[in-house]
């Protein structure tokens, strides 16, 4: 039966702009769980910082802490953009509630199983806590609606130190293999689509000038990741986990899609964690991935205005 209302469950490592994602989810959808894993920052954080999101949110959405480290080697984090702590170094108030005790790959097939065919779910993290899910039920794809990752770079433009492979890619590379080369069929939100759809500052400021509370804590932990944008040359906010989620909640948004097959570049010096596309159909292997390179961006700022608390884009 296709519920009416949308079922997420969201991976993720808060970081600045998966809070924001998150808070968009939470405003029009229900949310089963955020499954945690560590990435921009440290999983104590990571999980602190969802903590206090879903209070934020005003919600009560488990959540569940996953995997520390990548599956293999070590990764710095990403904390030179989203602060030591992940939301900016405000000292906030945290959140009185706890995690739960189940780790975050044990919720994802859980919930898989409980709800088969149900839920949609969001990648925004690297992808180790969903690669050991899979491993421990190779038949999850089967029960799970759609699947949503922000990561990549689709053209070799991107983020991370090694030059054309993006952060959560580039992170945790055998677990994005372990995903990419196992789940059959994905929607892919890669860094490039989310820097051309970067929010240009003064509409960023704008929403952020909205009067409620949320806007008001968004604003103070994204403080410290705006100045990185503007300092970094960008022509405004990327928030990359936030377009993700607005595919996840309207894919009704997107323009431009082309299905594809990508791997993941494991071995190379320059290149460990760069997405490989085949454009050009030459590799004989089925497409794999539904990569967005364009969207509706009136409609993308609409739902971002809405996760921040405003009624509708200022
Ligand atoms: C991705 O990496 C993280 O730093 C962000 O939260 C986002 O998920 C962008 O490359
Ligand atoms: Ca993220």
């Amino acid at each position: 039966m296709t519920p009416s209302r949308l079922h997420l469950l969201i991976d993720t490592d808060p970081g600045v702009d998966d809070a924001l994602a998150i808070l968009m989810a939470h405003a029009q959808a229900e949310v089963a769980a955020l499954t945690v894993a560590a990435g921009n920052v440290g999983l104590a954080h990571t999980v602190a910082n969802a903590l206090k999101l879903v209070e934020h949110a005003g919600a009560a959405t488990p959540v569940h802490a996953g995997c520390a480290t990548p599956l293999v080697l070590p990764a710095a984090d990403a904390a030179f953009v989203h602060g030591s702590d992940g939301f900016g170094d405000v000292g906030y108030v945290p959140a009185s509630t706890r995690a739960s005790a189940e780790h975050a790959a044990n919720a994802i097939v859980r919930l898989a199983r409980e709800r088969p065919g149900e839920l949609t779910l969001v990648a925004l993290a690297p992808l180790t806590n969903l690669a050991l899910a899979l491993r421990l039920d190779p038949a999850l794809p089967t029960r799970i609606r759609r699947l949503v990752v922000m990561g990549g770079a689709v053209t070799g433009r991107g983020n991370f130190e090694r030059v054309p492979t993006e952060f959560n890619i580039g992170f945790d590379p055998e677990a994005a293999h372990v995903v990419f080369a196992n789940w059959p069929q994905f929607e892919l939100v890669d860094w490039e689509a989310c820097v051309r759809h970067a929010l240009p500052f003064a509409r960023f400021d704008a929403l952020l000038a909205g009067a409620g509370e949320r806007a008001r804590f968004y604003a103070a932990i994204s403080a410290k990741a705006r100045a990185f944008n503007a300092a970094n040359g960008r022509g405004g906010m990327v928030v990359a986990d936030a377009l993700a989620m607005a595919v996840a909640l309207e894919p009704a948004l997107v323009r431009r899609v082309e299905r594809r097959h990508v791997g993941i570049e494991l071995a190379g010096t320059l290149t460990r964690g760069a997405t490989v596309v085949d454009w050009e159909g030459r590799n004989g292997q089925a497409p794999n991935a539904s990569i967005v390179l364009e969207v509706d961006q009136a409609r993308f700022e609409a739902l971002v205005a809405r996760g921040l608390g405003l009624a509708q884009a200022t």
